[in-house]
């Protein structure tokens, strides 16, 4: 059986993803971040997302936190230019929900202007007037429990979250208070097996896990990461399947060979004598 969609399969709707989730069907999702690499994930993948990551996997920096929504516009038009059939989720990046609810409502209606189906957030318990008035303006929002990278600084670093009894209770309830707010999935992030389980199962919404062991609906992961192109720091939880940067680095070591041979036979033509 082909891995891949036919062109005529259905686009990826809110509803059809939930009910792909109660059938039992696992959930694929990965990020990308402009044309190309929406159009290698569109095929195999249920659900896009133009994540912040795009920080760290592209633009050089060492986190999520200067992101702006410029930029995530910028590269969310590039995706939303190829039209795609799955399911596509923007980012909102730090700082912007965090302001005043009418800046939330503008910046996450942009994006649903510029072709994104739905936005994703970070946090629990704090953001559920935001959530509900994102829901009542007909703004779909995914939410994103467990280690959220634009905490960063508040985490102390990059760490698995839900280790202890207490903080593992408190991201099970937030799940159940942003499912109540009105969220139709949830990333569940660096979060220990048993607790995303227990969440997976006590929801109705689906779980979309990255670094959350094997029980979500889904599991996101950044294309990049995959495809291998990610250099130093790779999640453990990864599994690359290609080396994608040692593979383009070689093609263009080959390119290379070739275009200095056509340029020196074209010195030789041109200059016989040289
Ligand atoms: O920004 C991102 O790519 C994400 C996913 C890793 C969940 O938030």
């Amino acid at each position: 059986m082909s891995h891949f969609s036919s062109s005529d399969a259905p686009a990826v709707t809110i509803p059809l993803l939930q009910q792909w989730a109660r059938d039992g069907r696992r959930l694929v999702v990965t990020t990308a971040y402009d044309a190309i690499t929406a159009r290698l994930a569109d095929p195999v993948v249920d659900m896009i997302l133009v994540g912040d990551s795009v920080g760290n996997v592209c633009l050089g920096f060492d986190n999520t936190l200067p992101i702006s929504m410029t930029m995530m516009n910028h590269h969310l038009e590039a995706v939303a230019r190829t039209r795609p059939r799955a399911l596509l989720v923007a980012d909102m990046p730090y700082l912007s929900y965090h302001l005043s609810l009418e800046d939330t409502l503008r910046n996450a209606g942009g994006f649903l202007q510029r072709g994104a189906k739905a936005v994703k957030l970070e946090g629990g318990g704090k953001r559920l007037a935001t959530i509900r008035a994102l829901v009542d303006c007909e703004i779909p929002v995914m939410g994103h429990l467990g280690l959220t990278p634009q905490s960063v600084h508040a985490m102390g670093g990059f760490k698995v979250q839900g280790r202890g009894a207490e903080d593992a209770l408190q991201i099970l309830e937030d799940a159940h208070r942003l499912q109540e707010a009105g969220c139709f999935a949830l990333v569940l992030e660096g979060v220990p097996a048993e607790l995303a389980a227990r969440v997976t199962e006590t929801l109705s919404i689906p779980t979309i896990g990255i670094g959350a062991g094997p029980h979500c609906s889904g599991q996101v992961l950044v294309l990049h990461d995959v495809l291998g192109l990610t250099q130093g720091h790779r999640p453990k939880f990864v599994r690359t399947y290609v080396d994608g940067f040692d593979l383009l680095q070689q093609a263009l070591a080959l390119g290379r060979g070739c275009a200095l041979r056509r340029l020196s036979v074209c010195c030789r033509i041109l200059c016989p004598a040289g």
